[in-house]
């Protein structure tokens, strides 16, 4: 009983691996193994013998197992220590940006919107892009025959045949997504809406499918000073320059009133697009005061609160900022144009640390 107790402790001792420890273990415990042969002689012995030999040999068994149990933990942890050792990453080294793409400038240009937003206390809100006609046009105060709906060149969805509700449409700005933010958070509020438009439309400054980023302020006291303040603030942030030039231009949206377009000064000389000097403007935003019914659309009541609201062509002041002179690049998917107008992806703008450095 000595020598088999010695023999076996040392057999588990010396396993090398899991593997040698369980080939031990068969070769103690299993049931052709050793022990097991010896507890089967137990049948063959008379009682006193038994008796004696019995209650040895399961503690034996039991000495054996447990032996095993610690040496297989013990293994295992060397395992893990070994695997600790050797994948062992140095996470504070330099990364490689060049190897992981770049960030297309109109993710870039989202990004830095958002962060100059976010300082002036809008927080960020989303809508579908696929969308009813109510919330993309009669809660706007677009009505079904305006012809509003016509001159946005709206892409219709297709309804199944025989099924005569309004057609869904692909939404041609951002502005559904103001009735969906009052919807969802009443009065007072202050959101952007950043997102993909679509409108069939196809030039050097229109594709057919862009972005705008939507504003809207909500509160008992807004006026067009502070639409105006605000958007200048923006454009003094965005552009990094002092002397960009604003054009304040009076106009006409069914879901604003009054209304305005702003333009922004800008050349187009030598076929590049410089933003604060020469003598064309270039637009890049719709704006004005809530119109009182778009409001009820979305459930906030005219008489206690009012609002600005605005739509900026995210693309359009991407040109601006970048010098792009054609809007259509952007969505060639052209990995030279990629490489060359896009940006590090690990430069998140913030205003700290500087929007687009
Ligand atoms: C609108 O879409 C209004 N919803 C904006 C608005 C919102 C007005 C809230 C009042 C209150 P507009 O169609 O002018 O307006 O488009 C707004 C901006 O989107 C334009 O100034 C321009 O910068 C950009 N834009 C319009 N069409 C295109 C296009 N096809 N490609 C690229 N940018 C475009
Ligand atoms: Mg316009």
């Amino acid at each position: 009983m000595d020598d088999l107790r010695e023999k076996w402790l040392k057999a588990v001792a010396d396993a090398g691996d899991a593997a040698a420890l369980e080939a031990v273990r068969v070769a103690a415990l299993g049931k052709k193994g050793e022990i097991s042969a010896q507890m089967r002689e137990l049948g063959r012995m008379t009682p006193e013998e038994r008796k004696e030999a019995g209650p040895r040999l399961n503690a034996l068994k039991d000495e054996i197992n447990s032996a095993i149990a610690a040496k297989r933990a013990a293994l295992a942890d060397a395992a893990l220590e070994e695997r600790l050792r050797t994948e062992w990453l140095d996470v504070t080294l330099p990364a490689r940006p060049q190897r992981m793409g770049t960030v297309h400038p109109i993710s870039q240009v989202t990004e830095e919107v958002t962060a100059i937003f976010a300082d002036m206390g809008f927080s960020v809100a989303e809508g579908p892009q696929v969308e009813s006609d109510w919330h993309n046009f009669d809660a706007l105060n677009i009505p079904g025959h305006h012809p509003a709906r016509a001159e946005m060149d709206t892409f219709y969805m297709a309804r199944a045949e025989g099924d005569n509700r309004p057609p869904h449409v692909l939404r041609t700005h951002t502005s559904p997504v103001q009735i969906r933010a009052m919807e969802m958070a009443g009065a007072p509020l202050r959101v952007i809406c950043p997102g993909r438009v679509y409108r069939a439309d196809y030039d050097q400054t229109h594709t057919p499918m862009f972005h705008q980023v939507e504003g809207l302020a909500i509160d008992k006291d807004i006026s067009m000073a502070n639409l105006k303040w605000v958007l200048e603030e923006f454009v003094k942030a965005f552009f990094e320059v002092d002397e960009v030039e604003l054009r304040f231009r009076a106009s006409h949206f069914p879901f604003t009133e009054p209304s305005a377009e702003v333009d922004i000064r800008c050349s187009w000389e030598g076929g590049t697009l410089k933003v604060g000097e020469g003598d064309d403007w270039l637009e890049i935003l719709g704006s004005g005061m809530v119109h009182p019914k778009v409001l009820m659309a979305g459930n906030i009541d005219p008489a206690a609160w009012q609002g600005f609201a605005f739509g900026m062509g995210i693309d359009r002041i991407a040109m601006l900022k970048y010098g792009i002179p054609d809007l259509r690049a952007f969505f060639d998917s052209d990995l030279r144009w990629l490489r060359h107008y896009g940006f590090a992806a690990l430069d998140v703008p913030t205003l700290h640390r500087g929007l687009s450095r």
